[in-house]
């Protein structure tokens, strides 16, 4: 129920210890006035700061001003916790330069060179309507009235200067990142997070998750998020008996453990055999996606999402993939590509797809989303 600093070296939500619900949403910027936009980032971190912290988004309040006032929060998360409430923001490839290469704010030779469309990749099925955008907002929080909360009111603030190109709901996390947390499972029914990325291990970090200083200035200590929405094939796998859901994994459904191993956080031996086989299929996910076999390392922060069903009597279903990464190329790009012959590829497809740039964090009272870019 408690608070997470907002201020910080790095922004809250990447290494946080993953909460429970996601609101995360996308946006395009609509205005093309500069001091629009600014304003707008100063008057997000401003009620950003509040909102964390358990307050009302604005000053007044939902319930504090006058009869004929209209209230500068909307007032469902009165009397609400923050619940770990997180905001964290992200800026698109489009916000620098178009894709027919004009320059909107001036921003055009701040643009890190890493923060470029991502490419297709084997089995995609993405649709545009829900993919890319200019500026991005996570929320996370325990509780998902109160995540809704923030991105409604910050959305309201942007009014005019912004728009809500896509979002999505999140339930239940599929990752964990922090050694203090239980590994939750996924849709699959599978414990995610195990090998994950973990707040704990600050020198993995730095290798794999934070921007440096060889980069755009303003981006270091960031980190590039990459967004996947990724429908998954509930009903089929259902029909899959228990032991071609783990050669499909590479882990124990029970435990967790890697396949010829005991306990869910025993190291994964891929050398090992069992009647002549590698215990660990060398076409299963955990054995394509391992730092050994990918060569490089992704913080996963993902969350489980059913959007009613697709008329066809199927659950619309998934995973909202989440991860950050120094570089998009040599993280989510280069794993997704090892993962071309991923036996569980048969059981998923990816249906939307955005990268961001995220800023380091918001440091003194008067530092605000952005300041470093602009
Ligand atoms: C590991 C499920 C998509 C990268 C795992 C594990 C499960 C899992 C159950 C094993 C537990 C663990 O170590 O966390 C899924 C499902 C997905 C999905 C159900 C899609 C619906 C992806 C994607 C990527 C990815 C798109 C990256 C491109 C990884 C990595 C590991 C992992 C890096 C850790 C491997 C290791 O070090 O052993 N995933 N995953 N996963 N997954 Fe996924």
């Amino acid at each position: 129920t408690g608070a997470v600093e907002f201020t910080g070296a790095h922004q809250a939500g990447i290494v946080t210890p993953a909460q429970d619900r996601l609101h995360f949403v996308s946006f395009d910027v609509i205005t093309e006035d500069r001091d629009e936009l600014v304003a707008m980032l100063q008057a997000w971190t401003t009620a950003a700061r509040r909102m964390t912290a358990g307050l009302d988004a604005g000053s007044v309040g939902a319930v504090g001003g006058g009869q004929y006032d209209v209230p500068d929060d909307t007032g469902e998360a009165l009397g609400l916790p923050p619940a770990g409430l997180t905001l964290t923001v992200g800026f698109g490839p489009t916000l620098f330069t178009t894709a027919d290469g004009v320059d909107r704010f001036g921003l055009a030779d701040r643009r890190p060179a890493p923060l470029v469309e991502l490419p297709s990749f084997r089995g995609d099925a993405i649709d545009p309507a829900r993919s890319g955008g200019d500026i991005c907002l996570q929320a996370c929080s325990n509780d998902p009235q109160v995540a809704v909360h923030a991105i409604r009111n910050l959305a309201r603030l942007g009014a005019g200067v912004i728009s809500v190109r896509w979002s999505q709901l999140g339930f239940g996390r599929t990752s964990s990142t922090s050694t203090g947390q239980d590994t939750a499972r996924n849709l699959f029914g599978f414990k995610d997070g195990t090998d994950n990325l973990k707040a704990e291990n600050t020198s993995t970090l730095d290798q794999f998750v934070w921007v440096g200083d060889d980069d755009q200035d303003w981006l270091a200590g960031g980190s590039y998020l990459v967004a996947r929405r990724i429908r998954m094939r509930i009903e089929q796998w259902d029909t899959a008996t228990l032991n071609d859901q783990e050669q499909t994994i590479g882990r124990a459904k029970g435990t967790g453990a890697p396949l010829g191993q005991q306990a869910e956080f025993d190291p994964v031996d891929f050398t090992k055999q069992v009647d002549g086989e590698f215990a660990v299929p060398q076409t299963s996910h955990v054995f394509l996606a391992h730092p050994t076999n990918s060569g490089t390392a992704i913080l996963r922060r993902g969350y489980s999402f059913v959007d009613g069903s697709d008329g066809l009597g199927r659950l619309d279903a998934g995973l909202f993939f989440i991860c950050y990464q120094r570089d998009p190329a040599t993280g989510f790009v280069q794993v997704q590509q090892n993962l071309r012959d991923d036996a569980m590829n048969e059981y998923v497809q990816h249906t939307s797809s955005a990268v961001f740039a995220c800023p380091p964090g918001v440091t003194g009272p008067d530092d605000w989303w952005g300041r470093a870019l602009f």
